[in-house]
């Protein structure tokens, strides 16, 4: 596998993911290919889990959120309307002499150096940057590469049946919204989830599953009033509090997590941050554990306002200007404006905004002042995203005339949605996940013989396999009969793996190894033996290797208050 021999960790960790069976490289068999990965048997049982449990977290506990499942090749109208047929891509530089290929950014980063423009707006390389494979400095202007896989729909290979895999779940979300908002009955403010896959044609994919070419998204959008409609409805727009998310001591309480209608975009963009947060920390991540970046304006994508990545800290993060890791993105949370759904209005044509009763009564009791300052900005908002997309042949007087329409809807109760939208990559989750997890420790016995074992420390709901049962002896009858029973008592209710090949001791290792919270030996007191012990059984906590007696009665219970 691919990793730079220097990262010590993060080899132990890919020597293990397949070892063990989390990671695979795909393909293998013949040589892999760059930038695709599988999980195997303890991966796939991991990845499910987490993608279950925000699934969960997002639309079934919530009254707010509907949940879609769109297909991955989209018309590729939807890919010039978002913007990412003429702008979804990166700079791509190759080494004249050793012809190695390079995404010119991170070349630049990876030397300390920023990748400049010039005065046409074409990147260009720092003077001494050098190839990573050479040393030399003999390298092609970067040029723009875009990301999109392509490919044709149906038999013919012609410009008129081009499409994308697409390069990110929100987009169908954004082209299904009025079918969702028409069938789902749920109001402005509410949001769209979806988990799928994804694909990007990475330069140069990296840091094992951290950037692939096929890679998964969990992602919500989360449709929100304009500022203007807020205050034409309450008066005045909530102000955004600190970002209390990042401190560790004092996250918001639960009273200020409870959405309010007069929160305004900064506000919802910071609930969910904080949101997302408390879903990590849910899953084995404490907070003292993620970073959080608040993207310049520089960084931002050309949809969004605002960005918070929520980092965590990989084997291979790097240290920042002062010396400190801060991470690398697991997520970013975006206020991404009414951009893409106006987009797809102009697109397609088809109307994306909504209709609000209330705005209409409320406006009509507004002082005239307050309508023609709140027409204004709005006027003002919409007249900047229409003169940034506009079509070469767009004239201003068109535009103006657009605005003034849009603003007009104000009175009429009509309005574009905007979107917060907290957008998650599940393989690095699962990488993260497992860097977190990942524990050795190696000891030397008396004669001298060093001995590795390895832990994977997954908290519980994550965990691949809940419980492993184990009959302390194979060839008991009696034991197996009864630890198969336990194990026929539980298979409903979670993931249990029955083993009772060799010493129990190493039983309990591979389990560890696994990452399996819980074990449960069935022995002769399980049996009668001791007749007070009967019908319980040894119940073996991974991490410290602590053991306790429990009722067979009440494993299933306490073993589903444990990984739930
Ligand atoms: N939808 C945002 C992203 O894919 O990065």
């Amino acid at each position: 596998m691919a990793e730079p021999k220097e990262n010590l960790q993060m080899e132990k960790i890919v020597s293990l993911c397949k070892r063990r069976g989390f990671v695979f490289q795909s393909s293998e068999i013949y040589g892999g290919i760059n930038g695709f990965w599988d999980y195997g048997p303890l991966g796939a049982e991991l990845k499910r889990n987490v993608k279950e449990l925000w699934w969960n977290a997002m639309t079934r506990q919530r009254d707010d959120v509907a949940g879609l499942e769109a297909t991955i090749i989209m018309s590729p109208a939807i890919w010039k309307a978002s913007g990412h047929v003429d702008t979804f891509s990166d700079p791509m530089c190759d080494c004249k002499k050793c012809k190695k290929r390079h995404r010119a950014d991170q070349l630049c980063e990876d030397q300390g150096l920023t990748l400049g423009k010039n005065a046409a707006g074409k990147f260009e390389l720092p003077a001494g940057t050098k190839c990573t494979g050479c040393g030399s400095t003999d390298l092609t202007e970067p040029r723009p590469f875009n990301l999109m896989f392509k490919t044709y729909v149906g038999p013919v290979e012609s410009d008129d049946n081009v499409a994308y895999l697409r390069p990110e779940t929100a987009q169908a979300i954004f082209a299904q919204f009025k079918n969702v908002l028409d069938t789902s009955r749920q109001k402005v403010p509410f949001g769209i989830a979806q988990v799928g896959k994804a694909f990007r044609n990475e330069v140069t994919p990296r840091n094992f599953t951290f950037r692939s070419r096929e890679f998964e998204q969990m992602e919500l959008e989360f449709f929100i009033k304009p500022d203007e409609v807020i205050e034409a409805l309450y008066g005045s727009v909530a102000s955004g509090s600190s970002r209390v998310c990042e401190n560790a001591d004092d996250p918001r309480s639960d009273e200020a997590r409870l959405p309010q209608p007069n929160w305004g975009w900064q506000v919802w963009h910071q609930y969910w941050v904080e949101e997302r947060v408390r879903f990590y920390e849910g899953i084995g991540l404490a907070r003292d554990t993620l970073g959080f970046h608040h993207q310049t304006p520089e960084e931002l994508a050309h949809y969004a306002r605002a960005c918070t990545d929520i980092l965590f800290k990989f084997p291979f993060s790097k240290k920042d200007a002062n010396g400190k890791v801060t991470g690398d993105e697991l997520e970013g949370i975006a206020a991404r404006s009414d951009f893409d759904l106006s987009q797809h209005q102009r697109f397609s044509g088809k109307p994306m905004g909504v209709f609000d009763d209330e705005l209409r009564t409320a406006w009509g009791k507004l002082p005239k002042e307050k309508q023609d300052d709140l027409w204004r900005r709005y006027y003002e908002h919409r007249k900047n995203y229409l003169t940034k997309s506009a079509k070469p042949d767009e004239t201003t007087e068109q535009i103006q005339k657009q605005a003034t329409e849009d603003a007009n809807g104000l009175a009429k109760g009509q309005y574009i949605p905007h979107v917060i939208e907290p957008s998650a990559g599940v393989d690095r989750l699962i990488l993260a996940l497992i860097a977190k997890a990942y524990s050795e420790t190696t000891e030397t016995d008396a004669k001298g013989k060093t001995e590795t074992t390895y832990v994977m420390k997954f908290h519980p709901r994550v965990a691949p396999i809940k419980v492993g049962v184990l009959p302390l002896l194979k060839n008991k009858p009696e034991l197996v009969k009864k630890a198969l029973a336990v194990r026929d008592l539980l298979r409903p209710w979670m993931n249990v793996y029955y083993d009772d090949g060799g010493s129990i001791g190493k039983r309990y290792a591979r389990q560890d190894e696994a990452g399996t919270p819980f074990c449960v030996t069935i022995d002769f007191d399980t049996l009668g033996e001791k007749p007070e012990l009967l019908d319980t059984v040894t119940l073996r906590y991974r991490d410290d290797g602590r053991q306790e007696r429990l009722k067979i009665a009440e494993l299933r219970d306490w073993l589903l208050a444990k990984i739930r």
